[in-house]
């Protein structure tokens, strides 16, 4: 399921109940964003975050509850958890009163497992553990879920709407593959970035002034992935296009694609985010 916005598919406003986001931070705040853009009603979210900003206070006068007593929350159709995986022992725990029978809790912390929530939450809680990254912030995101045993079709429909206001989703069965997910799409803005910064630095060492160079590798790292976005055609298609044979493109394309080049080096880097990922679970 890759689209979050199939044909008859429901929006956020389609579920009855309180939706509940432990965490507005910079992940938890995007996705809350992109909820009430989708149409969520202010009055069926609670956020509970010990340093709201000026922003989400506003939000309480179109009926938000912030930091509500437990007692208070009712109906909890879903608990988000966007907080730092560090103080998850602490945390999640205390989410237990906020449970209801149809609950659906959502973690998007990076390394804990649905072991980890089973064992911090109450016995045969549904739950989702998901992978999103940082283009989220500008609804561009990609998330990758994975469910336990006890997700029904309409919880997963609501996790899916609830991750689809910040970009694509994905669904794997076999929670194995966060590691590798983490390392692809969770880490792998930081890698984009560090090609603008490798492309100023070498445009600045072949002679343009540092800012003109900055800007190139800006648009040109940002433009072309608005092309590789927009194109029906693969990243390969799309290189072998702007390659003329024995041309400045493929000049540098023979040192990028020497054996140890740069899919070389991207695979290594890969495999050291999966392995950090997996330590990093325990
Ligand atoms: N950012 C990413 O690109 C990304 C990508 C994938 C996954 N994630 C995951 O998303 C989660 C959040 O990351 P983030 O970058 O959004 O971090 P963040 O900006 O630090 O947000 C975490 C928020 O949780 C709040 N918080 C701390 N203790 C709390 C408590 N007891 N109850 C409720 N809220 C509490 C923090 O408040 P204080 O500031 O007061 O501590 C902060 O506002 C992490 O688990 C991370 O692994 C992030």
């Amino acid at each position: 399921m890759t689209t979050p916005t199939a044909p008859g598919a429901r929006t956020l406003a389609d579920f009855a109940g309180t939706i509940v986001l432990v965490g507005a931070g910079k992940m938890g705040g995007a996705m809350l964003d992109g909820w009430l853009a989708l149409g969520l009603p202010a009055a069926s979210v609670v956020v509970i975050e010990p340093q709201p900003t000026p922003e989400l206070t506003a939000l309480t006068s179109r009926g938000l509850k912030l930091n509500p007593p437990p007692t208070a929350v009712r109906d909890t159709s879903a608990i988000v958890i966007a907080i730092k995986p560090q103080v998850a022992p602490t945390v999640v725990p205390t989410l237990v009163p906020l449970l209801a029978p149809d609950t659906v809790v959502l973690s998007i912390m990076a390394g804990r497992t649905l072991a980890f929530l089973e064992s911090a939450l109450a016995p045969n809680t549904a739950l989702v553990r998901a992978m999103p990254n940082t283009p989220a912030a500008i609804g561009r995101g990609i998330t990758v879920a994975a469910p336990n045993a006890k997700v029904s079709q309409r919880q997963r429909e609501l996790v899916h709407a609830l991750l689809a206001a910040t970009g694509l989703v994905e669904w794997v069965t076999d929670e194995g593959l966060m590691d590798a997910v983490t390392a692809v799409s969770g880490s792998g803005p930081a890698y984009v970035f560090l090609l603008a910064e490798a492309l100023t630095l070498a445009g600045t060492s072949a002679g343009l002034p540092p800012d003109l160079a900055a800007k190139l590798a800006r648009a040109t790292v940002s433009g072309s992935g608005e092309l590789l976005n927009r194109s029906p055609l693969d990243p390969a298609t799309l290189r072998q296009n702007v390659t003329s044979p024995g041309g400045t493109t493929a000049a540098a394309l023979d040192v990028l694609m020497a054996p140890d080049g740069m899919a070389q080096l991207m695979n290594k880097a890969v495999m050291a985010a999966t392995k950090r990922s997996r330590e990093l679970a325990g």
